[in-house]
């Protein structure tokens, strides 16, 4: 067999060097090269750097041949539901048989308590093994029993070394394999710490490996640095199938799993959960959670209506606006995107007549989620306004629409059932683009205004 050999990997795109240096020519990134060992291919004689490229290409030796479409035999995945509805929505309708999922959050916001707890509803049905670097058996144990799981379908391993978690699990041939967590997973191959870009990548390479082998759902746990990213950032983010994200406030007892990535499912699909002392409960209607209970219309606060992933979601934007002390004012967007809100503003002041050019603008959306569709615009720049004069929006109204650079309302998939959910929470008004009017101009009490510029939009909510 030939010699592994050493390359150099770049923890933030991927790209590969046999020498060590300081700066990625590739992403132009500082100090993100790290040591990785090349596996000599046994049979091709070409050399792969991370596994999972040819873990994906399958095990035939065979010269592949183009092939048409219609004599193909499309493959049907085949998915077993967890029993946990709200994490089977975010992975677009229960765990797909070989899949890899990456689950990534912030320490303590629950991981190991919603994948244990999954492990229990799954039960005999798809026997699990847990395996743990970051607690012993006991503690597992201990938090199974918290739970109030049932413990004999539940098996477990304390073990950090991915040759021997994989020799284990080759005997005890679970269906389902949870690693918590990724970070504290290192191969014998590496000299590198566990954690280190490398190490991660490589374990996650061979376990990716497993699944696909195997038909073994592999779900990992990683643990979000503090820039955001998963550890290993990009590059764990390509061999999986799936990467959701845990999120929530600290201080608040709601939880949203976000898929970020999906191969067999919707993206931005959102699970909602509540944290109790019996562990993880669902929310099945989360719109209500969304709004902060204000007792009266307060200024700066504007209800919209999104639709991120399959069901629309009730959710309060608010914005601060106040006189800057800078020459150059802040604009801090949270939940949402910082370049459209410049770009928002700069189409308020030519297309609406209200400047803020001289203000901070601050704008947040309530519950720590995050609203990526364009829906937002009109809101946003409607909860702005209600800011900078200080003035609330009329009370029981939602709204949503894009807002395009020449000050036109642009229409936005899924008008109606959105504006069924408005109604459904005992909304009064809607403001909506006109395109995405029904036909009739109510549903139940909700009373619906359809506007085509920027201009009208803020008339209609005066
Ligand atoms: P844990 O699942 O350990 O978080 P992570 O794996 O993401 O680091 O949960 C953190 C703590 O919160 C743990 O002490 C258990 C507690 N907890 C509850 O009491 N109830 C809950 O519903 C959840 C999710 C966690
Ligand atoms: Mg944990």
């Amino acid at each position: 067999m030939a010699k592994a050999k050493t390359a150099y990997v770049c923890g933030d795109c991927g790209a590969e060097y046999n020498k060590w240096q300081g700066q990625c020519v590739a992403c132009g990134a500082w100090n993100t090269l790290s040591e990785f060992v090349v596996q000599p291919a046994s049979s091709s004689g070409k050399s792969s750097v991370g596994a999972h490229r040819d873990g994906y290409a399958g095990a035939s030796k065979e010269t592949a041949k183009v092939m048409p479409l219609t004599e193909v035999a499309a493959e049907t995945e085949s998915r077993t539901l967890t029993g946990i509805g709200e994490l089977d929505r975010v992975l677009g309708g229960g765990l797909v048989d070989g899949s890899v999922v990456l689950i990534g959050g912030d320490p303590g916001i629950g991981k190991s308590t919603l994948l244990l707890q999954m492990l229990g509803t799954l039960g005999a049905k798809l026997p699990g093994v847990y395996v743990t670097g970051e607690e012993s058996l006991g503690q597992v144990a201990s938090r199974a029993q918290r739970l109030g799981l049932p413990l004999e379908p539940l098996h477990a391993l304390a073990e950090t070394g991915i040759e021997r978690i994989l020799e284990q699990v080759q005997h005890s041939k679970p269906r389902v394999l949870i690693i918590d967590s990724i970070q504290t997973i290192w191969t014998d191959l590496l000299t590198a710490a566990p954690g280190s870009v490398s190490q991660v990548r490589e374990s996650a390479a061979k376990l990716t490996r497993f699944a696909k082998q195997t038909g073994t759902s592999v779900l990992l746990v990683g643990h979000v640095t503090k820039e955001g990213g998963i550890a290993g950032p990009r590059v764990l983010e390509h061999m999986v199938d799936a990467v959701l994200y845990f999120e929530g406030e600290s201080g608040s007892r709601f939880r949203v799993l976000r898929a970020f990535k999906n191969r067999f499912g919707a993206v931005n699909e959102l699970g909602v959960f509540a944290m109790s002392d019996k562990g993880l409960r669902e929310v099945p209607n989360p719109s209500a959670i969304f709004l902060s209970a204000h007792a009266s219309p307060t200024p700066g606060s504007a209800i919209m209506v999104t639709r991120e992933g399959t069901r629309p979601l009730l959710v309060e934007v608010q914005a601060l606006v106040d006189q800057s002390s800078l020459g150059n004012p802040r604009r801090v967007a949270l939940g949402l995107e910082q370049n459209r809100l410049a770009m928002l503003l700069a189409v308020l002041h030519r297309h609406g007549g209200v400047a803020a050019y001289d203000q901070d603008v601050f704008v947040n959306v309530v519950g720590g989620i995050r609203v990526q569709e364009t829906a937002a615009d009109l809101p946003v720049l409607l909860a702005v306004r209600s800011s900078l004069r200080d003035r609330p929006l009329p009370d029981k109204t939602v709204a949503f629409g894009e807002v395009g650079l020449s000050g036109e309302i642009r229409p936005v998939p899924n008008g109606e059932e959105r504006l069924k959910e408005a109604a459904h929470h005992g909304f009064r008004r809607a403001i909506v683009p006109k395109a995405n009017l029904p036909k009739k101009k109510r549903i139940g009490d909700l009373e619906i205004v359809g506007v085509e510029r920027l201009a009208e939009a803020l008339d209609a909510a005066d």
